[in-house]
């Protein structure tokens, strides 16, 4: 049994079978759970808000008199001593004897007395997974590991949101951990995270985890040409009309029958001399000779893919590192060939089940956005719809819920929330997120840093947590403004310095 924090009151309304008040005999804290008996069974409420009474100040005209004697209540009564603290409390659900949770029915007498909430009934409720879920870290003033069941987290496709600098990138770097520290008894999937920052290379440096992780930056990146169908061409270099189409598919055709009759794998180069040499009109010809032109400065287009599907294994992580590419178009045509080339490949069961887990989703599927400036952005929302029967999960960072797709968005069924404050990414969130309810929106912009509010498939109830320490070592998140303006003016003080003395 734990112990008594409480017991329940009557007030005008309450309790009913859905709400109760309780004056606290120990100090309990908005969102913490209690639990307490019922007749249908033992039932789990969450502290809603926590208020001070106090019965010599309730009516204000003795207040008011005893003020204006100058004397006030508290010299003439022991108005400390009738301090009250009371708690509402909303009842979750009920245990019921079969262990299965039921909403109540029925009000809880006044007088029960109210408990603080079991843990193994609170994990069973909130519907943790304390055998082998991934621990993100500790339910909130509770003495509880909020470790989330990995198929109810991850199947059916994650979203963490909150602004900048709340602690979107340190969560999925402890997601990162938990997923590489799985061992094959637990069942271990393979990690693919598209990286636009550079954050997560250092997992590749760091003695734990450097045998499991493999970085891939802008001068590995490869996407193998021969690979390419006439489809992707288009998507990829913007419209080209349909008999244009026609020409450069001929064209790869006839390339790869060549190479699968043992020519070898062909290149950009020889597409460019294919192109030169073949029979179309100088427009079209033109027109391929540009998109060749322009790949070929993309220094993408190779024999061979990099990395290879075969790099894709259980209890591993590929980092797609594209913190050293500039143009946009390249990023996102990284992003939309290994998305498309991992779900295909993992229909075919070529590949294990895998997370696929995307840093500033919103640029690689935004909303309102025309789809030539958001190549990625299909294939993204055909893993959300289609990924969990084959199990391909995708998991969507943004800092800006708004920016992103309304359907992946949907489609993801647990959201992680960090803090946030702009009320357009709340409205979105509220619309977006099920079973969040107007209390709990209400607390995400008083969140602090490293504190998240899980709602969705991965618990049974929304849950405050707060996010675990990292064991990997921490990205350098850069220097502060300061030191690098300081940097600055010595290093220009220095080639003054170089030059006088040269002179
Ligand atoms: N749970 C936590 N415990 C300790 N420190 C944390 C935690 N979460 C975040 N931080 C710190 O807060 C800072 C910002 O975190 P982080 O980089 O994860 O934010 P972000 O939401 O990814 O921001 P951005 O949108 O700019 O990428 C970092 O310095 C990080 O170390
Ligand atoms: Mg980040």
């Amino acid at each position: 049994m734990t112990e008594q924090v409480g017991t329940i009151i009557s007030t005008e309304d309450t309790p009913n079978s859905d709400e109760f008040h309780f004056v606290l005999q120990e100090p309990v804290k908005k969102e913490e759970f209690v639990e307490f008996d019922t007749e249908e069974g033992r039932a789990v409420a969450r502290v809603g808000v926590v208020r001070k009474a106090n019965m010599f100040f309730n009516n204000a005209e003795s207040v008011s008199e005893s003020s204006k004697q100058g004397v006030p209540l508290s010299e003439q009564f022991p108005t400390e001593d009738r301090e009250l603290l009371i708690g509402k409390g909303t009842v979750l659900g009920v245990y019921q004897e079969n262990g299965l949770v039921k909403r109540p029915s029925f009000p809880p007498s006044p007088g029960t007395e109210v408990y603080d909430a079991e843990k193994d009934r609170l994990a069973d409720f909130l519907g943790l997974d304390q055998e082998s879920g991934i621990n993100i870290g500790e339910v909130q003033f509770e003495d509880l590991q909020a470790q989330l069941n990995l198929t109810k987290l991850m199947q059916k496709h994650v979203a963490i949101l909150a602004q900048s600098g709340a602690g979107k990138s340190y969560l999925a770097s402890v997601i990162m951990e938990e997923l590489l520290d799985r061992q094959p008894e637990e069942g271990q999937i393979a990690t693919v995270v598209i990286d636009p920052h550079g954050e997560y290379a250092g997992f590749a440096d760091d003695e734990a985890y450097m045998d499991r992780v493999e970085v891939y930056d802008a001068s590995d990146i490869q996407i193998s040409l021969a690979n390419l169908s006439a489809r992707k061409f288009d998507q990829y270099f913007s419209n080209v009309t349909t008999p244009q189409k026609r020409e450069i598919k001929k064209l790869l055709g006839e390339l790869k029958s060549e190479m699968n009759k043992g020519e070898g794998v062909f290149d950009l180069e020889e597409l460019e001399k294919r192109v030169k040499e073949a029979e179309m009109t100088k427009k079209t010809k033109q027109i391929w000779e540009d998109r060749i032109n322009r790949m070929k400065y993309m220094n993408l287009f190779k024999r061979y893919d990099n990395p290879s599907l075969d790099r894709v294994e259980p209890g591993k992580m590929i980092v797609l590192d594209l913190s050293d590419i500039i143009g946009y178009r390249k990023k996102q045509i990284v992003v939309e060939y290994f998305a498309s080339k991992l779900f295909k490949a993992r229909r075919r069961g070529k590949i294990p089940p895998y997370f696929f887990l995307v840093e500033e989703a919103h640029n690689f599927a935004p909303e309102n956005v025309s789809s030539s400036q958001a190549i990625a952005r299909s294939t993204i929302k055909k893993i959300a719809r289609e990924g969990r029967k084959f199990h391909a999960s995708l998991g969507l960072i943004s800092q800006r819920p708004v920016g992103l797709s309304t359907t992946a968005l949907s489609q993801c069924n647990t959201h992680i929330i960090l803090r946030v404050t702009n009320p357009n990414d709340l409205d979105r969130i509220k619309q977006s997120s099920e079973g969040i309810t107007s209390e709990v929106i209400k607390s995400i912009p008083g969140l602090r840093v490293g504190e998240c509010i899980v709602v969705g498939e991965a618990v049974d109830y929304p849950t405050f947590i707060n996010v675990r320490e990292r064991r990997s070592q921490e990205f350098d998140t850069g220097q502060e403004l300061e030191s690098a303006a300081k940097e600055y003016i010595e290093k220009e003080k220095q080639e003054e310095d170089d030059i006088d003395a040269f002179m």
